[in-house]
């Protein structure tokens, strides 16, 4: 069954109102099939062939990652912009399996304790409100040796570049939904207590973007 939508339900799991980034959703939407042309498609799907069982994906966006669960039983998304969710609703017969959408943060994920068998997060946890919230969150839901699967670009390891980040980050994150560039997911999961945290670097062609370097990996609840 390609792409049921099962489930939109408005939003009362935040008691502020979520901001809304509608240019930069139509901007996202546009950047996104550049870079899958470009080949990040490859990585998205190399990753999300992993994701099995009931899954659960954090901050959506403009539903990059839909085609891409062909191995997943059925998938369930969160995102709280109300023009990500615009442009997200539009897109859900892109996938292959039934979709429940939630309009809500990482930080309060409106499920029961470990109902999932992975969660996935990409391109996110930059731009989350508290990241070892969300990460937290990611680890209550998911089932006792469930998985987290991500893709995302983290601070970068000199020092030099490091400071050019913190200098631009200011401006990004008004420019990008919030983005920040020098977070380091990997040390939230291990914060968290997942265990077999494990990373490696995403090689692209030329990345002229501050956002790098990208990594992709899991981790285990
Ligand atoms: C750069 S986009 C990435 C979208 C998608 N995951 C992808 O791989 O293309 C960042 C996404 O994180 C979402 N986001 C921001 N704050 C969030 C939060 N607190 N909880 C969940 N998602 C959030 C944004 O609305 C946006 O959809």
């Amino acid at each position: 069954m390609r792409g049921r939508t099962f489930g939109v339900m408005a939003d009362a799991t935040t008691a502020r109102p979520v901001r809304s980034h509608p240019v930069f959703a139509v901007f996202y939407r546009r950047l996104c099939d550049v870079t899958d042309r470009a080949g990040f498609a490859k990585v998205r799907a190399a990753l999300l062939a992993e994701a099995t069982g009931n899954v659960l994906e954090i901050g959506a966006g403009t539903g990059g990652n839909l085609p891409h669960y062909v191995n997943a039983d059925r998938l369930s998304v969160v995102e709280p912009d109300p023009a990500m969710l615009k442009v997200l609703r539009t897109r859900l017969d892109r996938a292959p399996v039934p979709v429940e959408l939630m309009p809500a943060p990482a930080e309060r994920i409106p499920y029961a304790d470990g109902q999932f068998d992975t969660v996935v997060c990409t391109l996110v946890l930059c731009s989350v409100a508290d990241l070892d919230k969300a990460v937290a969150e990611a680890k209550r839901v998911l089932k006792p040796g469930g998985k987290v699967l991500f893709i995302e670009h983290v601070g970068a390891p000199s020092a030099k570049a490091r400071r050019t980040q913190q200098r631009i980050e200011p401006v990004w994150k008004r420019l990008f939904g919030g983005c920040l560039l020098t977070r380091d997911p990997v040390a939230a999961f291990e914060r968290a207590g997942f265990t077999e945290v494990a990373a490696e670097d995403v090689v692209l062609g030329r990345n002229p973007a501050p956002a790098k370097p990208i990594i992709r990996g899991s981790a285990r609840a």
